[in-house]
């Protein structure tokens, strides 16, 4: 036994020496044009010559083939850009198999990939670049084989079979900056999982895994990351605190969980954050600080797909820099006409489709001086009053009312005209929506653009006399009422539909 252990200990000497000579030649030679090595030493692998070195690809193929092919390639000691292993039966990496390449990108994917053995990859540390392990059967972080790895910039562990990552599993790996375990079977990690990454990593993805809470402790040394991914989990709750320590955070997405409401200050700590998702969960709830501290830069807030019953506006009050705001499929059945007041002004996309919405109060929409999209389709609009829309008209690129049970009325007529004007500004999809509404003395329906106007009897009628009664109950009723004319001047199209200025 000693003496087998001794020689264990030489033969990873050795090893670790080869490595260190090797790499002396490459950086000499790295401006030298590269060459393949004959096709048949390196069958059925496929060699080609790329701008930074070798890209060579082996696909549904074994250890012997792959062994043999890496031996062919050690000669030149080329730059090897890509080594893409896929598709293979590859259940062991065995120790030395990349000893005397120099080799940038490593591939190993669907390869039935179990155990890395440690020296494997060390003799890679001062070239690799990125590693990428997916769609294999790793149990858990190959720690160990990955530590000398002092370059690496991207680590892929994606659908793997990994369920714990424990105390300081990616150690050695000072300069990584992306690393995502999508797809695996975490159920807990360890609170000091993530030491010595921590100057570094900006990209942190464990997306499609078994948390049932967020993993605070371990994320919370992660003060450079600018993007977390925690979708796809079974996490139910949040709170105060659990996003300690992530103070430059970009993007954080929660989406389909299993979250039922959103506490207050949950999110405090995020003051840089500018993108929140947290579609896709049952939050019926969100507390009016909920969004505390997020009130300098979150732009970006998905809700959609949850069973909020009203817009959460209290909530949403403080963040006066939001710009797009999905609440799509929900079930939200009364808007109250203060709705958007106190944050509604920097809105730019607004998404309210497949709600359950009957009625928009006359003056729902006026703080949404932004509003470039509009998506209302979906619900169970009977009207949609012009009244509603005059304060969005001048900015507004995009609208859907497609899928309501809307009634043809002459107070619907800002419609075709909307699509005129946009028409005439820039070819926008509108177009291709064609939203439909019942004639009720007809009993059929029309296309809304296609109303029969003349046997409407819309002229001269006035649906909405307050916008133009000096009443004082919309912002700029002027420059709406001139750009319709305008845009009815400019298509020389009948103004027949605006009762309101034919006289
Ligand atoms: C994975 O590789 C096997 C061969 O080992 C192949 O049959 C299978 O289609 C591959 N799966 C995917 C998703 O590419
Ligand atoms: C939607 O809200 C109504 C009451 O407004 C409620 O009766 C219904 O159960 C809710 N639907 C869901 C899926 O929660
Ligand atoms: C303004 O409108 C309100 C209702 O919206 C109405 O009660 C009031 O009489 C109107 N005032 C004028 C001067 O028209």
């Amino acid at each position: 036994m000693p003496s087998r252990t001794a020689l264990w200990t030489w033969i990873k000497l050795l090893g670790l020496a080869l490595a260190v000579l090797d790499h002396a030649p490459v950086a000499a030679q790295s401006n030298s044009p590269q060459t393949c090595p004959p096709g048949s030493d390196i069958s059925p692998c496929v060699c080609q010559v790329k701008k930074n070195g070798l890209d060579i690809l082996c696909e549904a193929t074994d250890v012997q083939h792959i062994t043999k092919a890496m031996s062919a390639l050690k000669g030149k000691s080329p730059i090897i850009f890509y080594l893409k292993l896929r598709h293979n039966n590859l259940p062991k990496l065995q120790g030395f198999v990349f000893l005397a390449l120099d080799i940038r990108h490593l591939t190993i994917h669907n390869s039935s990939l179990a155990t890395i053995e440690e020296t494997s990859l060390s003799s890679l540390g001062r070239g690799l670049t990125q590693l990428d392990v997916s769609q294999n059967q790793l149990m858990s972080v190959p720690s160990s084989a990955l530590k000398n790895l002092h370059y690496l910039l991207i680590l892929n562990l994606n659908h793997n079979r990994i369920s714990q990552i424990h105390n300081r599993a990616f150690e050695g790996l000072d300069t990584l900056e992306i690393l995502t375990i999508y797809e695996n079977k975490l159920t807990f990690i360890e609170p000091d999982a993530f030491r010595g990454l921590d100057k570094k990593l900006k990209r942190l993805n464990l997306g499609g895994n078994d948390l049932t809470a967020v993993p605070q402790k371990a994320l919370s040394m992660l003060d450079n990351l600018r993007k977390l991914e925690l979708q796809e989990n079974r996490i139910k709750t949040i709170k105060e605190g659990d996003f300690e320590g992530l103070e430059n955070l970009d993007s954080l997405i929660l989406a389909h969980n299993q979250l039922t409401e959103v506490p207050a200050r949950v999110f405090f700590h995020l003051t840089l954050l500018n993108s929140l998702e947290l579609e896709g969960n049952s939050i019926s709830y969100i507390a009016k600080e909920a969004f505390e501290g997020l009130e300098e830069n979150l732009q970006y807030l998905r809700l959609g797909d949850n069973n909020l019953h009203i817009i959460p506006s209290e909530a949403l009050r403080p963040l006066h820099r939001l710009r797009h705001l999905d609440l799509r499929s929900n079930n939200i059945s009364v808007i109250s006409e203060d709705a958007f007041v106190g944050f509604g002004d920097s809105i730019t996309f607004l998404n309210l489709q497949k709600n359950d919405i009957k009625v928009l109060p006359a003056l729902v929409f006026e703080n949404l001086n932004s509003l470039e999209t509009l998506s209302i389709q979906n619900n169970k609009l009977t009207r949609i009053p012009e009244e509603v829309m005059e304060p969005i008209m001048d900015s507004l690129r995009v609208v859907d009312i497609m899928d309501n049970p809307l009634i043809c009325s002459c107070e619907l007529v800002w419609f075709p005209n909307l699509l005129r004007d946009l028409k005439n500004r820039d070819d926008e999809m509108t177009q291709k929506k064609r939203p439909m509404c019942t004639m009720q003395n007809e009993h059929r329906e029309y296309y809304v653009q296609n109303m029969p106007l003349e046997r409407m009897s819309c002229v001269g009628k006035k649906y909405h006399t307050s916008s133009l009664s000096g009443n004082g109950s919309t912002g700029r009723p002027g420059a709406t009422l001139l750009s319709t004319v305008l845009a009815a001047l400019v298509t020389g199209s009948t103004v027949i539909g605006y009762g309101r200025f034919v006289r």
